[in-house]
């Protein structure tokens, strides 16, 4: 396999990207057929096509092996530092381009090298704890997951007979990581619970986002600052001990980093793995019916990969990519959901297989690959097992054709996903009620964590009003 062409080949003649890149990214079909916009792109151009991302021209690879390829960077071709940006450096990227803010933020994402090196080894100690189930911090987090997944489903459903409405995107799949979150971060409750709501509202990029999104960068630092000065069980505290030269500042845009992460691509996740379940046409019911939770969510992983295009990177030096020459410092965008609908990549599996591949590249490669799979698939897993043992019936309240997704060029996820459902057991007595009495099998701080999810989904209702 040999993606990129060496140099010493004759450069292909044709006009610069900025002349080529006429096809929107985020059209219509990007966002509801995207399997037929990615197909129309291979179709055109080959493995890597011109696109323009809101206004800024950038290549597209859409090949398997070339996002492979370029995700392990054998050769350390590719930086993700934003000073390798050509055309920024020349000042031709509009000031308001809507996700410089992010791409500004300088963290682990866009850096390179010993920088890199030094943030991705507090992520991994930092993470440990709770993504080693052996470890105490590791059963505590499942332990809570699976008590807030309980105590959202009690939520959604109480008051109400054995059957109902429910937006599981907004009522459920996105608002649990975010709980998780709160939990990770070791925020005091009125402060993670602000943070939460400020989260909620940038994701959701409303009104008031810029403001919450401010809001949000000085509660994480004061998070942050009171770890360094009093250090606890939590992953800001476990960053700071594995690396101590760590600031307050690198570790609160880490933070900020977790924050989209756990409340934005985990609940993703979520979503689109019980979308994938409900609507039957990917195996990952057929996996859930198996008993393989695990299965399922790797399916959805690869058929809706939550990171559907990841952030740019720029080649150091020019590239050759099927039929185009990539120039040093041309944004380059990699494609995990395209890479996966590549005969390269489906037709190395049988059609009959139990197990879907792991070869996929929704968790990345290389030197960029997650460090918090572990972590996303076990809340994600937790998530899928708890709702459908306690729901014996859900039914999409919408054909699946017509279900609504956010438009984003780097995320792929539903906006909501409604659906009609049917308790497995007795519906919940009305909030309030004497009958209230917390479910079987949780611990004495419960109370807590229900009042928690319900401020969350008034501030989640509030939001969307
Ligand atoms: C379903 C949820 C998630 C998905 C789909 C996901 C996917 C990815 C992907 C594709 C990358 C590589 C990006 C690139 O190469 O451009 C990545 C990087 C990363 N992820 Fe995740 N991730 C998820 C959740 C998490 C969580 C929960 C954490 C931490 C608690 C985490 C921590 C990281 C870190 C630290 C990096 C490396 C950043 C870097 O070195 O550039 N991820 N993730």
């Amino acid at each position: 396999m040999e993606p990129q062409i060496p140099p010493s080949e004759p450069a292909p003649a044709h006009p610069p990207l900025e002349a080529l890149a006429v096809q929107p990214l985020v059209n219509r079909d990007y966002e509801s057929r995207p399997a037929l916009f990615y197909e129309r792109l291979r179709a055109e151009y080959g493995p890597v096509a011109p696109v323009d991302v809101l206004g800024v021209p950038a290549w597209l690879v859409i090949g398997y092996p070339q996002t492979l390829d370029i995700l392990r960077d054998a050769r350390g071709v590719w930086s993700r530092r934003l000073d390798s940006w050509r055309a920024r450096r020349e000042g031709r990227v509009p000031a308001d381009w809507p996700l410089l803010p992010v791409y500004g933020l300088d963290f682990s994402v866009f850096r390179d090298g010993a920088d890199l090196s030094r943030l991705r080894g507090a992520w991994s100690e930092g993470l440990r704890p709770f993504q080693d189930r052996s470890r105490p911090q590791a059963k505590q987090l499942e332990q809570a997951v699976r008590r807030y997944a309980d105590e959202l489903i009690t939520v959604l459903s109480e008051g109400g007979g054995r059957t109902g409405w429910a937006d599981l995107s907004a009522q459920y799949a996105r608002p649990l990581p975010l709980m998780v979150m709160g939990r990770l971060l070791g925020a005091d409750s009125a402060r993670g619970d602000e943070l939460i709501m400020d989260l909620w509202r940038v994701l959701d990029a409303g009104p008031d986002a810029a403001e919450a999104s401010a809001r949000l960068m000085a509660e994480v630092t004061q998070v942050c600052a009171a770890k360094a000065a009093e250090p606890g069980e939590d992953l800001p505290s476990f960053m700071l001990a594995a690396v101590p030269d760590l600031t307050v500042d690198e570790l609160a845009r880490e933070m900020v980093l977790l924050t989209g992460l756990i409340g934005d691509f985990t609940g993703t996740l979520v979503g689109n793995t019980i979308a994938e379940v409900v609507i039957g046409e990917t195996g990952a019911r057929d996996s859930l019916s198996a008993g393989m939770i695990q299965e399922a969510v790797n399916r959805a992983a690869i058929s809706s990969p939550p990171m559907a295009n990841l952030s740019f990177r720029w080649p150091k030096v020019d590239v050759r990519i099927g039929r185009f020459q990539i120039a040093a410092g041309d944004p380059v965008m990699l494609s995990p959901a395209a890479a996966h609908l590549d005969p390269a990549f489906t037709e190395g599996a049988a059609a009959d297989s139990i197990y879907s591949s792991r070869a996929h590249l929704a968790w990345g490669a290389g030197p960029h690959a997650c460090l918090g799979r572990d972590l996303a698939t076990t809340i994600t897993v937790i998530a899928v097992e708890r709702l459908f043992d306690r729901f014996g019936g859900l039914r999409l309240a919408l054909p699946a054709d017509q279900l609504p997704w956010r438009s984003s060029p780097m995320m792929r996820g539903l906006r909501s996903l409604p659906v009609h459902y049917e308790l497995a057991g007795e519906p919940p007595p009305p909030a309030g009620s004497p009958d209230a009495e917390p479910a079987a099998g949780q611990g004495a701080d419960e109370p807590e964590s229900r009042s928690l999810v319900r401020r969350i989904l008034r501030a989640v209702r509030l939001a969307q009003s």
